[in-house]
């Protein structure tokens, strides 16, 4: 294991009716702006949750975070808090939302140009407070002080780093009226936050595994649950519960971690617009293909943990983890191939460019430069 300092700062209030609880997390005093995405919060009555809570108190709204937040619209936000001289900000969404609003909260301080902020790729320590009322499980964004910008006019998607929340409010009944799709997403997205932090080398932690095993095996039995009732409760709470604590800090203590996987994945969303979680979907399996060397002893650890895979030869046990997860993937509904959402050989020059330009060398050992990042997204056609 390797030295390792944790902190995970933000308080979280899970349950029915949670949201009421706005009105003494919040001081009195605080002059607050309230950050939406599209409007869902208007149909499934989390927005008037908010606003009863809240009755009380001084606030302002922005709506419109888009999914895949963009620095053109936060700018906006910003403009609007500075002017309304706001001094707390209250998330209400999902990771869009919730990664916008730490922009604006670090943004509202900041003199210059937000996208100055992300292009430093240095943690922003000075912010306006921030909390979250969550209403999609996937990002983890809600117990996390990471964030993902895009800038749309040139298609750019970059992580952001800033403060984590005070707290956040996670109330399973808000999620019955994800689309099918999101919750797709939202489980696939949980599943390979875990991977990241999981699919390195062996050996580092028998906590850690076990914990990150945990919730993989919790995913797998939930998610073919949930596509029959996406209204039971208690899958939704687990659901939930399952995609804060894979991108919390909590499965990562003194292991190595990856996120190639992500950083492919954003380059296909920033290219194509494709959802995030179903991004990962597609990258995954074809990032266990090209590096079974490297992975392979994890991997048979994986498969026999999280599948049950016991027989054959290592070779053998490794094709079918690997196998085993791409059918997970298809089992959401989600394609795991680019043909399938019409994306080619044009996309994978373009990333492959992208990540030399940088001189990418991401994954656990710095393996997956632009050339590997080819061979991968060649191996996912
Ligand atoms: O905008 P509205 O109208 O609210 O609709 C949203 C949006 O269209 C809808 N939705 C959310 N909750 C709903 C709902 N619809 C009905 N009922 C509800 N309860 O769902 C759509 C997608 O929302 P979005 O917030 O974009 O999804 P998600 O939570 O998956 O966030 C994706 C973003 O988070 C980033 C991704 O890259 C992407 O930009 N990530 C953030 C991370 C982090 N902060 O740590 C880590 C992740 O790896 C990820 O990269
Ligand atoms: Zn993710």
């Amino acid at each position: 294991m390797e030295n390792f300092i944790f902190q995970n700062p933000v308080k979280l209030l899970m349950g029915r009716g949670m949201i009421a609880q706005l009105s003494k997390e919040i001081a009195a005093d605080k002059r607050i702006m309230i950050t939406f995405g599209g409007g869902s919060v208007k149909k499934n009555g989390v927005y008037d949750q908010v606003r009863e809570a809240l009755k009380n108190h001084y606030t302002v709204e922005f709506w419109g975070i888009e999914p895949n937040p963009s620095i053109e619209t936060l700018r906006k936000a910003i403009a609007l808090g500075k002017e309304q001289q706001v001094d707390y900000l209250l998330a209400v969404g999902g990771g869009s939302v919730i990664d916008g609003t730490k922009l604006i909260a670090a943004g509202l301080l900041y003199e210059g140009d937000a996208w100055d902020l992300v292009l430093a790729r240095r943690p922003v320590t000075n912010t306006v407070p921030l909390s979250t009322v969550l209403t999609l499980p996937a990002t983890g964004s809600e117990m996390n002080n990471g964030a993902v910008i895009s800038r749309h006019e040139t298609k750019e998607k970059y992580p952001f780093y800033a403060n984590f929340p005070l707290f956040s409010i996670l109330d399973p009944e808000v999620t019955f009226t994800l689309p099918p799709y999101q919750v797709a997403c939202g489980l696939s997205d949980t599943f390979v936050h875990i991977m990241e932090q999981y699919m390195t080398t062996p050996g580092q932690s028998r906590v850690m595994d076990r914990w990150a095993e945990g919730v993989l095996q919790t995913l797998v039995e939930i998610a073919p649950k949930i596509r029959e009732n996406q209204h039971d409760y208690q899958l939704m709470a687990d659901f939930m519960l399952s995609a804060t604590m894979a991108l919390n800090g909590f499965v990562a203590m003194g292991v190595s971690q990856d996120w190639a996987t992500h950083m492919i994945g954003h380059e296909i969303t920033a290219l194509h617009g494709l959802t995030h979680g179903h991004t990962l979907a597609i990258v995954l399996p074809a990032t266990l293909r090209i590096l079974r060397k490297s992975k392979g002893e994890k991997l048979l650890q994986y498969g026999e943990r999280v599948w049950g895979i016991i027989s054959g030869t290592k070779e053998e046990r490794i094709d079918e983890a690997i196998r085993r997860t791409e059918e997970f993937f298809r089992s959401l509904g989600l394609t795991t191939r680019l043909h399938e959402e019409e994306i080619g050989q044009d996309t994978i020059v373009e990333i492959e460019r992208r990540f030399n330009e940088r001189k990418a060398n991401y994954g656990e050992n710095g393996e997956v430069t632009g050339e590997v990042a080819r061979e991968i997204l060649e191996s996912a056609l």
